[in-house]
């Protein structure tokens, strides 16, 4: 049972090291895993799709509800880093029947789901998405061996998210209606056997 359990941290791979965002202490000491995100969540080709270029203190708040509180259960804050460039990407990782996407397919108890923002724009469209995107699944496949996919929910509109989702091995499954977008459902499925994705059946997508 997974119930209780925050999301795994995938393992990191011979390119990547991923590892927990860490709150501010709480005793006046500023996290810098809190001032990278606040900052790269005010760039604007970060907010054009995750639309949360909130105060510091928000993201303070996020970061620690991710880690402290019940939310830790939804959602692990994870950063990216590559022992060349430092920190490149934030990663959400969050269990898909805690989600809001839990009614869109019949998912499984260990199925994850992943965001994605590279927060200098500069390291942008350099294929260095996808490698963090397929590296992300294979190290949560391995970090949890019941899990048998990872989803993302792009807005259907951005082409360069659903390129590199695509090109790290997600599968474009159908279009989705989410409160302030379209997204298209995606997956990375463990093995053939775990896709496509099935429609849910009208009495499970029942609230
Ligand atoms: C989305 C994101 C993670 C993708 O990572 P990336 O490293 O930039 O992407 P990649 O370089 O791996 O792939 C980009 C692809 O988009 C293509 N592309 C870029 N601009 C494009 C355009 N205007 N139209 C069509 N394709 C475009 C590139 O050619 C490339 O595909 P190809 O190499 O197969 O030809 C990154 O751009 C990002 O963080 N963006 C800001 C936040 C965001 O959009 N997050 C996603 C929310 S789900």
């Amino acid at each position: 049972m997974i119930e209780g359990l925050p999301p795994p941290l995938p393992v990191s791979s011979r390119t990547w090291t991923f590892r927990a965002a860490e709150p501010d202490a709480g005793d006046g000491r500023r996290s810098p895993d809190v001032d990278l995100v606040h900052a790269w969540m005010h760039e604007p080709h970060v907010e054009r799709w995750w639309h949360e270029a909130w105060p510091r203190q928000k993201w303070a708040e996020v970061v620690h509800a991710f880690r402290a509180t019940k939310h830790a259960l939804h959602t692990l804050p994870v950063l990216a880093l590559s022992e060349s460039m430092g920190a490149v990407a934030f990663l959400q990782v969050y269990r898909v029947p805690l989600d809001r996407v839990r009614p869109f397919y019949s998912y499984e108890e260990h199925d994850l789901g992943v965001h994605i923002a590279i927060g200098d724009e500069a390291k942008t469209n350099r294929k260095l998405g996808r490698s963090i995107l397929r590296d992300t699944c294979l190290g949560l496949f391995a970090a949890d061996p019941e899990c048998r996919r990872v989803v993302a929910e792009p807005d259907a509109d951005n082409v360069m998210s659903v390129r590199a989702f695509e090109a790290a091995g997600f599968r474009s499954e159908y279009t989705i209606e989410l409160p302030e977008k379209t997204g298209l459902l995606m997956a990375f499925p463990r093995g053939e056997a775990d896709s496509p994705l099935r429609r849910p059946a009208v009495s499970e997508a029942a609230p």
